[in-house]
């Protein structure tokens, strides 16, 4: 058999860097949102100048650069100065104010977290970080459990700025009056990308992470449009590697109109996060829908409950609607002879 023969005479690769097609990755540049990276940065000044800085609410759809702009004003700042404390933390992975401040104490470098209640965190951290001031960044925010970390941070830390990033603007309202009222924060909304800006995006990246003449300028084309359709950039980065990979099978040196055509026959099964991110409870309701795809949003909460949901089901709705924002599932309002009601479907993908 000669199974790994083409493979390995052909010795070739098509991608240059492979990093920079990873979500995480973080650009040199990040154009069309330079004004966004500004705004961040004018809210951390105070702080540079021993004065409270400002508080944000950054909100938008998936994939258009919130994560990517936040992270890259925080890199550059910390290019620039040791002085402030910055923190950034992922609200998937770490949702419960427990694990945040746990995440929070390892960032500025305090170990011994070990047998140590919350309230005796928060004192440590206040002390660590008021010496000086902090940036925190919540990303993904409307996925926490609790917001006592938040209320924390607003009480005992002296200068600071506060990011909290959200696809959902209306996260907001549902924040206790008396967060709301300390945090205060000024609203920034990301808005889509219009195609020309997908089209220099995606050009950009497959620069930095494909070899040159690599691409044929159509198959690209049909990437960046539907990139552009979905008015996102994680699928067109997702739909560039899924492109490549195909040309690979073909052992071919050039990624030509016919893979990104087989590219983009998979983007049905794309999910935009991966599920193993998910907190528990959310990967149960993915599981209940999973079994009963197409059914009424109040027989699936039934469902749920049978099957051992402790959830209200306000939060189930809540959960179901971050769901569907992320492409888990698709809900489907439907108006009927009893009204409207909400049918809820997996999508293709198998998670
Ligand atoms: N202006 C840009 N220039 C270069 N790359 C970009 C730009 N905007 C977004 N990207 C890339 O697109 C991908 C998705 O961006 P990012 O993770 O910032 O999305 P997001 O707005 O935080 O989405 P979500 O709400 O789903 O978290 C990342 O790989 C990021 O590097
Ligand atoms: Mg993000």
């Amino acid at each position: 058999m000669a199974l790994f023969k083409d493979i390995l005479a052909a010795d070739q690769t098509l991608i240059k860097n492979e990093s920079a097609l990873e979500y995480e990755f973080v650009p040199k540049i990040l154009p069309h949102r330079e004004k966004e990276q500004q705004y961040l940065a004018t809210c951390i000044k105070p702080l540079l100048q021993q004065r409270n800085g400002r508080n944000l609410l950054i909100h938008g759809p998936p994939g258009i650069g919130k994560t990517a702009a936040t992270k890259w004003v925080i890199r550059d700042l910390e290019e620039e100065t040791d002085e402030l404390y910055v923190i950034y933390i992922n609200c998937w992975q770490y949702n419960s104010t427990y694990k945040i401040v746990c995440e929070i104490c390892n960032q500025i470098g305090y170990k011994f977290i070990q047998n140590k209640k919350t309230t005796d965190l928060y004192d440590i951290i206040a002390n660590i970080i008021n010496k000086n001031a902090g940036v925190f960044v919540f990303d993904e925010v409307d996925k926490v459990e609790d917001f006592d970390f938040l209320y924390f941070l607003l009480e005992k830390i002296y200068k600071k700025t506060i990011f909290l990033i959200t696809n959902f603007k209306s996260w907001l309202l549902e924040l206790d009056e008396r967060i709301k009222s300390r945090l205060t924060p000024e609203l920034v909304e990301f808005k889509a990308y219009n195609q020309s800006e997908v089209d220099s995006i995606l050009k950009e990246r497959v620069e930095t992470a494909f070899f040159e003449k690599v691409w044929k300028t159509e198959a690209f084309k049909k990437i960046s449009k539907r990139a552009g359709e979905i008015g996102d950039i994680r699928s067109g980065i997702y739909l560039l590697k899924q492109s490549a990979l195909s040309a690979e099978d073909r052992s071919s040196k050039t990624i030509e109109v016919e893979d990104a055509e087989s590219a983009l026959k998979k983007i049905d099964d794309f999910t935009i996060k991966n599920s193993a991110d998910l907190e528990d409870e959310t990967k149960f309701i993915l599981k209940v829908v999973k079994d009963n795809s197409g059914k009424k949003i109040g027989d699936l909460f039934k469902q749920y409950q049978k099957e051992g949901g402790k959830m209200s089901y306000k939060t189930f709705q809540r959960k179901l609607a971050h769901l569907d924002q992320n492409k888990f599932v698709t809900l489907k309002k439907q108006t009927g002879a009893g009204g409207n009601t909400t049918i809820v479907e997996k999508k293709l993908t198998d998670f």
